[in-house]
């Protein structure tokens, strides 16, 4: 088998490309800029600077309140431990600013960390991601930058953006030169802390090997070298959109065995844990849910869709489109569940909501099953009592506003009627159970599992019903208190 080759200035575990370009001396970086201060730039910054107190980290942003809110005790990223983290550095070598060009201007190297939602109207609309963002961020290095520079890729892309990204940085009327790696980050929301300092791998993509080993050395402060992967800029950015869709993959495939659990009367955690224990499949991401959410997987599958299609390849689009119509179906599902469960008809009942975050410890909400379920109850009629720890009652009327629009992105006066009329966010547990017909479970919030379920049961019509869409509740004696409680993939 041909052995890869080794780079000659690191630990003999860094795999380098053969055809790496011996370009430009980069000198050890010392200023790093990131424009995007969002879930991914935030952390990620924080971390650097907290790793590397000889670096200067400025995280820079066109929008101001968020801004403010980094430089204050209310951070707009709720993520365990990450107030720790940006307390010990900000103010020493990590700082937060609007001012965007002065950061490029000083940074050696550039991360590029804004959003890339996907797009919403013209070629590719509804799949493709929406680069408009990135390539605002392109245009503006390329305006201010002077002399040489390092512009790494953080945001999730399509395969060969950093061509496009390139191509821009190339029009530089000032003669600055570039070099472009791909760096995507796999932290997931929640856990972001520890999987900053404690990352399976970082990967870093590029064609530069003075700026590929000057990213290296960075990371390497803190994360030991065995688990800094290059690979050529392609695989890097490929590699993102792949791991989004594999681990969606998982929970599209056992969220299609909890309906078949449904009607077996199988047990789908059981059914996980059987399979898990097989070493070739593994335990992890086989909880099954009332379906995947997050900035992340439907936006990724989507965009890798959008990219097979582009290339000619409908039986691989149409492969990985399924995973996110088996999301789509799970959502469904759970409705008509409780629809059909509550005698055919939600009408006027009240729901009590218990999370609308896209997993715990997040006040996320992106993609998150709960919009979807909120609205599609709505549509029944029903009457929801939303109570979420985390995210901003603001957001929640925001989600379900957006999610009501119809396809010009108007608001017809029915929903508009139903958001005013049938939605209430409530601050406690025991406010949006309260006289309700059921409750639906759509966050796995430990709190929930501490409830006082007699309190509950006591306040809520009869018969209680609980909707458990985590499985969170399960192993509670729910019914010897007298609820009647279904969950995902068992029937009892
Ligand atoms: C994901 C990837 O895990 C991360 O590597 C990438 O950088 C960003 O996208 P994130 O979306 O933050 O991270 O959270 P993740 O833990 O992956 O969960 C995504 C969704 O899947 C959540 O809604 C979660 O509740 C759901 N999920 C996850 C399940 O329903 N079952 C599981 O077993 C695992
Ligand atoms: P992610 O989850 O990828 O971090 P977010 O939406 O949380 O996405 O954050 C992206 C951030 O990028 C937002 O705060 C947004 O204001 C910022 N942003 C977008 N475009 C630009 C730009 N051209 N210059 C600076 N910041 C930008």
């Amino acid at each position: 088998m041909p052995v890869p080759p080794v780079s000659k200035r690191h630990d003999k575990m860094i795999l380098t490309q053969p055809q790496l370009e011996q370009s430009t001396n980069v000198e050890p970086i010392r200023k790093i800029c990131c424009i995007g201060a969002g879930y991914v730039g935030g952390p990620t910054m924080a971390m650097i600077a907290k790793q590397c107190p000889d670096i200067e980290v400025k995280v820079v942003d066109i929008n101001a309140d968020r801004i403010a809110q980094w430089n204050s005790d209310e951070l707009p990223v709720y993520e365990p431990g990450l107030d720790e983290v940006v307390s010990e550095s900000r103010g020493r070598n990590l700082h937060f600013s609007t001012d965007v060009d002065q950061a490029i201007a000083d940074a050696q190297m550039i991360f590029i960390s804004v959003n890339t939602p996907t797009k919403h109207f013209g070629v590719g609309a509804g799949r493709a991601a929406n680069l408009e963002f990135i390539e605002k961020c392109a245009r503006k290095i390329a305006e201010v930058a002077q002399g040489h520079k390092i512009v790494v890729e953080k945001s999730t892309l399509p395969v060969r953006t950093a061509e496009a990204v390139k191509a821009i940085l190339a029009g530089a009327s000032s003669g600055a030169t570039f070099d472009v790696l791909s760096n995507p980050e796999f932290l997931a929301e929640g856990t972001a802390v520890e999987d900053l300092v404690a990352p399976d791998r970082v990967l870093i993509g590029g064609e530069s090997k003075a700026a590929v080993d000057a990213l290296v050395d960075v990371y390497a402060h803190w994360v030991p070298r065995e688990k800094l992967l290059t690979t050529n800029l392609w695989s890097s950015e490929l590699s993102k959109l792949t791991a989004n869709a594999f681990l969606a993959q998982r929970v599209s495939s056992i969220n299609s065995i909890s309906a078949l659990c449904e009607a077996t009367e199988a047990d789908v955690d059981e059914v996980a844990m059987a399979i898990g224990m097989d070493s070739r499949i593994g335990p992890k991401f086989l909880k099954s849910s009332v379906g995947f959410g997050g900035s992340c997987f439907q936006k990724d599958i989507l965009n890798l869709v959008y990219l097979c299609e582009y290339f000619g390849l409908p039986e691989v689009a149409e492969y990985w489109e399924q995973v996110v119509k088996m999301n789509d179906y799970q959502k469904t599902r759970f409705v008509r569940r409780i629809v059909r469960t509550l005698f055919n008809t939600v009408s006027d009942k009240k729901i009590g909501i218990w999370g609308f975050a896209f997993k715990k410890d997040t006040n996320d909400t992106r993609e998150s099953a709960a919009i979807y379920i909120c609205r599609d109850l709505l549509h029944e009629r029903a009457k929801i009592s939303i109570y979420d720890p985390r995210v901003d009652a603001e957001q929640i009327r925001r989600d379900l506003a957006d999610v009501m629009r119809n396809g010009d992105s108007e608001l017809s006066a029915a929903s508009e009627k139903l958001l005013n009329e049938n939605v209430e966010i409530v601050t406690d547990i025991h406010e949006a159970s309260k006289d309700a017909h059921g409750i639906a479970v759509l966050t796995e919030w430990d709190e929930f599992k501490d409830a006082d379920f007699e309190r509950i049961h006591n306040e809520m019509k009869k018969p209680a019903f609980i909707f458990d869409g985590r499985n969170i509740l399960k192993n509670l004696p729910l019914a010897d208190i007298g609820f009647i409680y279904q969950g995902i993939g068992f029937s009892r």
